[in-house]
């Protein structure tokens, strides 16, 4: 059987720029995104699985498969997916599509999107795709290689949102940092 790297280096050839990493991030990244989830996080999506590194550590806090959807655009990672993780929701569709499926209310998204190599309207349109989704307390999660938050100033201020630098995770490929953005009080 495939392995899950093999697979992503498969599908980072054939589509270098949806892709967007040389590798899945690594398990101590997939901890840190998912800091605090657990069995009553409620329901919590997922942006982005690939192969699914982040969808297992989500799993792996608690979070029961029934409360969690993922949406992901390549065809080969979804068939991956769906077999992997039985019981959860697996939409192939771009993030952006999240509030056309999804009812409001959500806890928690967590992103493994490449949003950094994405031009900034589509950025703005993700990260506000996420806020039509999650409820008054709810929290988007994204990681990003550069060093500062994957959205300028400006934007989070239109987006009506705040945002908490995290600490860096060097065990990644390439060292990353993860980002917390909830609405303003
Ligand atoms: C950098 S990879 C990250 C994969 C995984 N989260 C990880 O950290 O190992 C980015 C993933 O986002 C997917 N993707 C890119 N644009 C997307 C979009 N607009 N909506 C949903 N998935 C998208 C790609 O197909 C790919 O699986």
């Amino acid at each position: 059987m495939e392995s899950d790297l093999a697979l992503f280096r498969r599908r980072l050839l054939k589509n270098p720029r949806q892709v967007s990493a040389i590798a899945p991030s690594s398990r101590t990244l997939a901890r840190a995104m998912t800091l605090g989830l657990g069995p009553q996080s409620g329901r919590v999506v997922e942006f982005g699985p690939g192969t699914g590194r982040f969808t297992e550590a989500i799993l792996a806090r608690g979070v029961p498969p029934q409360n969690l959807t993922l949406f992901e655009l390549d065809e080969e990672f979804v068939t991956h997916l769906r077999a992997k993780f039985p019981g959860v929701t697996v939409h192939q569709a771009g993030a952006e599509t999240a509030p056309e499926v999804m009812e409001p209310g959500v806890q928690v998204v967590i992103s493994g999107l490449p949003l950094l190599s994405m031009p900034e309207p589509i950025r703005e349109s993700i990260v506000g795709a996420a806020f039509k989704v999650l409820g008054p307390r709810g929290t988007y999660v994204q990681f990003t290689y550069g060093p500062r938050p994957p959205l300028p100033p400006e934007q989070i201020a239109t987006l009506g949102l705040k945002v908490d630098r995290g600490f860096k995770v060097w065990a990644n490929l390439p060292p990353a940092r993860v980002y917390r953005f909830r609405r303003c009080a």
